[in-house]
């Protein structure tokens, strides 16, 4: 693992920074490709961890920049968008990567895909996952490159856009309307998800594997939110609604403009749980209850910083 090179695509985002300051602290060279610099800021002070502005979606340059690459690491992904957008993230893009990696010789490739993955959904987020997973993991396409897929559940930790999202929404109103109250989620700690992924890059026996990755215990959307609100110390009353106004509250927040809540394609990914049986798998060790990993959510951004240079150890 020491001296390994590492590209991360979607290394600046939440999961990616603290993918990025894992590796970092485990000797690896690791370079980010992102669409614009300042959105890896906090990467850019870390030893070991090279941010790049590139066009991702362009062959030639993901050929450059694979070049001397041990494995490749693809975390891009998108929550809201048009079909196409999810096509171009979630499939049209994983097959432009294997394309790239084949035409500079990297052997190893990790692939972010997410619970619920599923070709049937009815969730344009969901299908595509699902389309992405089944040709990253196609026998024969990948005769010259090791794969594994990680499909986990909702990740929190410090930076997250979930959990701090609620707590946002906790903090402004007296009283929240809940959609989809009662899905579920188990949520996995985005520490123990960047582990996953590290531990399997020399792990022969990930080869050709797909992981579900959860945390130890599954929650309703309603738990979830009122664990939230005792964490930050707000008395508030969550307003679950039901099926018919869930679907309708999706549509109406759909159209508020600037960063989208809930969509409708949110809803329909809501109607089947987001939860694994078979909880983490133990090769990866075990992982952090949401009970005991939700003290960011009263700190600020710098909290946030912090933990990236304490993965890094700086
Ligand atoms: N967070 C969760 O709860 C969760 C749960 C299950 C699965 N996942 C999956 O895990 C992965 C990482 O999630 P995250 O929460 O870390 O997401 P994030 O913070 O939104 O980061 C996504 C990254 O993808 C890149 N990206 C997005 N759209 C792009 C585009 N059109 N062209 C090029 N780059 C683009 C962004 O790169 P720039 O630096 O250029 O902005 C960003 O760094 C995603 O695939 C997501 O679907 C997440």
């Amino acid at each position: 693992m020491p001296n390994k090179n590492i590209c991360i695509l979607g290394g600046g985002g939440f999961v990616g920074r603290h993918l990025a300051s894992q590796l970092a602290a485990r000797g690896c060279q690791v370079t980010v490709p992102t669409r614009q610099r300042q959105r890896a800021k906090e990467l850019l002070v870390l030893p070991g961890i090279e941010v790049v502005e590139t066009d991702i979606h362009d062959h030639a340059a993901l050929e450059r920049l694979f070049r001397g690459q041990d494995a490749v690491i693809n975390l891009v992904g998108i929550l809201h968008g048009s079909h196409k957008d999810f096509i171009n993230s979630h499939v049209k893009l994983p097959h432009r990567i294997m394309s790239a990696c084949h035409a500079a010789g990297v052997g190893r490739f990790l692939h972010m895909s997410a619970l619920g993955a599923d070709t049937a959904s009815k969730s344009f987020y969901q299908h595509s996952k699902g389309e992405g997973e089944r040709l990253v993991l196609e026998p024969g396409r990948t005769h010259d490159l090791e794969v594994t897929v990680f499909r986990p559940s909702v990740i929190f930790g410090p930076g997250d856009s979930f959990l701090t999202m609620f707590a946002d929404l906790l903090a402004m109103a007296p009283v929240v309307p809940l959609a989809n109250a009662g899905a579920r989620f188990q949520p996995v700690h985005v520490a123990d998800v960047a582990r996953a992924f590290a531990d399997a890059i020399d792990d022969p026996e990930t080869f050709g594997q797909a992981y579900n990755l959860c945390g130890p215990n599954a929650y309703t959307l309603a738990e979830l939110v009122r664990l939230v609100a005792d964490t930050v110390g707000l008395k508030r009353t969550i307003l679950p609604l039901g099926p018919g106004l869930s679907y309708w509250f999706a549509r109406l927040m759909e159209l508020k403009p600037g960063t989208k809540l809930m969509t409708r394609d949110n809803h329909y990914a809501m109607q089947t749980d987001n939860v694994c049986p078979d909880g983490f798998p133990a090769r990866f060790g075990k992982p952090r209850s949401l009970e005991a990993g939700l003290d960011y959510l009263r700190g600020g951004t710098k909290g946030h910083y912090d933990s990236y240079r304490a993965a890094a150890r700086r």
